[in-house]
């Protein structure tokens, strides 16, 4: 190394912790000026390549990245580990019973302890997530734990405050002035299925199941990240709870339940009363019957006392109340074995080892198939061609292998290799450093442009109907196609030769086809695969937006800014329309005519006739409705609503804790109206 490149610490031969030391003070110097002095003397888009390198160096050496790092601040405030806070009350775990018996031992005990008395009980979906408290003073949501050692957890509450469900502030007149309420935050298993299918896409480490996903997005420092992923929360319980003054405390568990409801705090979608074991066993069994229709996991229920009168008399262990327990179902697994292993080329090339199994009944449904994510799972399952082994229904959805009974291997057991060539295109595969996924080196690659032209296709993109898995692998596979473009310019003549293609069908394809370029913005972008972008991202987009070539510009900030969008999707977005052969695409499809967003023919949110038109809105803060649901009767009344403000802005709808948009805001005179002051306007 020559002293030169010691001296230029950007220089990617500089050591990597000199390298670090250089960005993180250089953005620090540039934060300070931008922040506290407001003379910043670089662009936005400088500013953001420092962050992002400094962002890859320390994904590539962890052991770089320090508590101060600008890359562990969330909204300006360095944050370390989170900060333990006490519950009021400490949080107790349940006893666990696998029987009738045992449930008949309980119903018991509680008669033995309370002689002569009714015990009324509840039976209600033991939700299998992560426990949480919220504390709420005067109804307004103060603060937000997890459960921890029992005694003091992690508090939490600037990530729950992104979960839509959960109110900031409490919905009704009789707010109790102090409430510790209990419950648990969950991931929706179709949220986690499709999570898991975009970091298989990715090449990222998949979640074993939605609890660990949830207790995964509960620990991440940055809030965005977690809003990104949707998580959801049930109540059914509370610690500290002191009523407002001529209110009492409700007399039953069902009673609390109608309470937690009208504060408009998700509770469990059913429970059951019982008066007796039979009748707690009919409810188990029931609940064990529909509790596959939620959108929570469930591994058990649990039986409550119902008069609350009865739970202090009844008491507790060290560990657990005496007035309630848990029973826990079955894990439903199924032994079959394993034919063999397939690979499959995803969309961005990804190859995903895919376990056929002998079909085995499984939790309501038969499984044939089963992702097995990537190389490194199977290594660490220890998995073998002919290998008998336990599957299940990961988040009751996801066909998974569990586990190999290796004491029955028989010798005959073949180990797995991932193929070196794609099993599709012939072309060599990679390994990106820090990746898992193994990926296929060819974008011409057959595989991945079926996919990619599958997906443009589908019903939630562009839907383009007769376009299904069978038509575009017979173009693929005949040379026709090669991309998404190559759909406008295919001919009656050239579809006509196809397996299974009357003329009527050719006819309608083709009308289908050129119906598509009419399509809003929001269809063709959520076709496009832009990577995290969805439909509900790709609305947001078009809405935020307008057409493709503004969004085209836009720099990682200004997508930032958007609700909704945070700093690994604006990233991964700028960086796709940074990409030559992406660029070359969007050239083909606009000289064929499709609407980039000028047409906004069925509308991307085109403003409607209402008070508020001609009008542009940004909101931020805390709210007591959902933010997406105050946009909505923002455009409903015919306004705007963007995501940052400038000079266009006409009103800044701040709720509580309104940050730098609303500094920036009363800076340019920009008219700041209060919740208050909205719902007047509404009304
Ligand atoms: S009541 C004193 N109800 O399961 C504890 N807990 O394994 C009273 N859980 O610690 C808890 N669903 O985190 C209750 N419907 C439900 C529940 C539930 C899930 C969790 C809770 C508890 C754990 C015990």
């Amino acid at each position: 190394m020559n002293t030169a490149d010691l001296f230029a610490p950007h220089a990617p031969s500089a050591p990597p912790e000199l390298r670090s030391l250089e960005l993180r003070a250089q953005i620090s110097h540039h934060d300070s000026l931008y922040y506290e002095q407001a003379k910043p003397e670089i662009s936005d888009q400088e500013y953001d390549a420092l962050y992002r390198k400094l962002g890859d160096l320390e994904r590539a050496h962890p052991e770089l990245i320090t508590t101060d790092s600008p890359t562990q601040k969330v909204g300006g405030r360095p944050q370390g580990a989170f900060a333990q806070v006490r519950h009021l009350v400490p949080m107790q775990s349940l006893d666990n019973t696998y029987s009738a018996k045992e449930i008949a031992e309980f119903v018991e005990r509680l008669q033995r302890l309370l002689p002569g008395e009714e015990i009324p009980m509840t039976i209600e979906p033991k939700v299998d997530g992560v426990a949480i408290a919220l504390l709420y003073e005067r109804g307004h949501l103060v603060r937000a734990a997890t459960r921890g050692d029992g005694t003091a957890g992690d508090e939490v509450t600037r990530n729950i405050r992104t979960i839509g469900v959960i109110p900031a502030k409490l919905h009704g007149k009789m707010a109790p002035d102090l409430l510790e309420v209990r419950g648990e935050v969950y991931l929706p298993k179709e949220t986690f299925a499709r999570i898991n299918a975009e970091r298989d896409e990715q090449g990222l480490p998949t979640f074993a199941n939605p609890r660990n996903a949830a207790a995964g997005t509960l620990k991440q420092l940055d809030p965005n990240i977690v809003a990104e992923r949707k998580l959801s929360a049930v109540f059914y319980g509370f610690g500290a709870f002191e009523p407002a003054t001529g209110d009492v405390l409700p007399e039953s568990m069902e009673k609390f339940f109608g309470l937690l409801n009208g504060w408009g705090l998700p509770v469990n979608p059913r429970h059951w009363t019982a008066c007796d074991a039979a009748e707690v066993m009919a409810a188990i069994r029931e609940l064990g019957e529909i509790r596959r229709g939620f959108s929570f996991e469930t591994d058990g229920a649990v039986i409550k006392a119902d008069l609350i009168s009865q739970h202090s008399r009844l008491g507790s262990t060290s560990k657990a109340p005496r007035w309630a327990i848990a029973y826990k179902y079955e894990p439903e697994q199924a032994k079959t074995r394993l034919l063999g292993i397939t690979v499959q080329v995803g969309r961005s090339g990804v190859l995903t080892p895919v376990a056929e199994l002998e079909p085995v009944f499984v939790a309501g449904s038969t499984i044939s198939r089963a992702t097995l994510h990537n190389e490194e799972e199977i290594a660490r399952k220890d998995l073998r061609i002919g290998d008998w082994v336990m599957v299940e229904k990961a988040g009751d959805v996801i066909p998974a292998v569990v586990k190999v009974l290796t004491e029955e291997r028989e010798g005959s057991e073949k180990v797995f290799l991932m193929p070196t060539q794609c099993p599709v295109c012939n072309a060599p595969v990679t390994r990106t450093d820090g990746e898992v996924a193994v990926r296929c080196t060819n974008p011409g690659c057959a595989a991945q442009a079926m996919k990619r032209i599958e997906y443009f296709a589908s019903r939630s993109s562009m839907d383009i109907a007769g376009l299904g898995e069978a038509v575009v692998s017979q173009l693929v596979d005949v040379g026709l196609l090669h991309d998404v473009s190559g759909l406008y310019s295919l001919s009656a003549d050239q579809l006509i030769q196809l397996e299974r293609m009357g003329s009527k069908s050719v006819e309608n394809l083709l009308a289908a086809v050129a119906a598509s370029k009419d399509q809003p913005l929001w269809r063709l972008l959520a076709g496009l695969g832009i990577p995290h972008v969805g439909v509900t991202v790709a609305r947001t987009l078009a809405a935020s937006f307008g057409t493709i070539d503004r969004l085209e510009v836009a720099s990682v900030e200004e997508l930032c800014a958007v609700e909704e969008i945070g700093e690994i999707m604006a990233t991964a977005i700028h960086g796709w329309f940074r990409n030559p052969a992406v660029l070359s695409l969007l050239e083909k499809l606009r000289a064929a005519g499709l609407n980039f967003g000028e047409r906004d023919p069925k509308g991307n949110a085109p403003a409607a006739d209402g008070p508020f038109k001609g009008t542009t809105w940004v909101i931020t803060g805390i709210l007591s409705i959902p933010r997406e649901e105050a946009a909505d009767l923002i455009r409903s009344n015919g306004g705007k609503v963007s995501g940052s403000v400038s000079a266009k802005t006409t009103y800044l709808l701040a709720g509580e804790e309104a940050g730098s948009k609303l500094e920036k805001a009363q800076k340019l005179g920009v008219k700041i109206l209060t919740e208050e002051d909205f719902q007047k306007l509404i009304v």
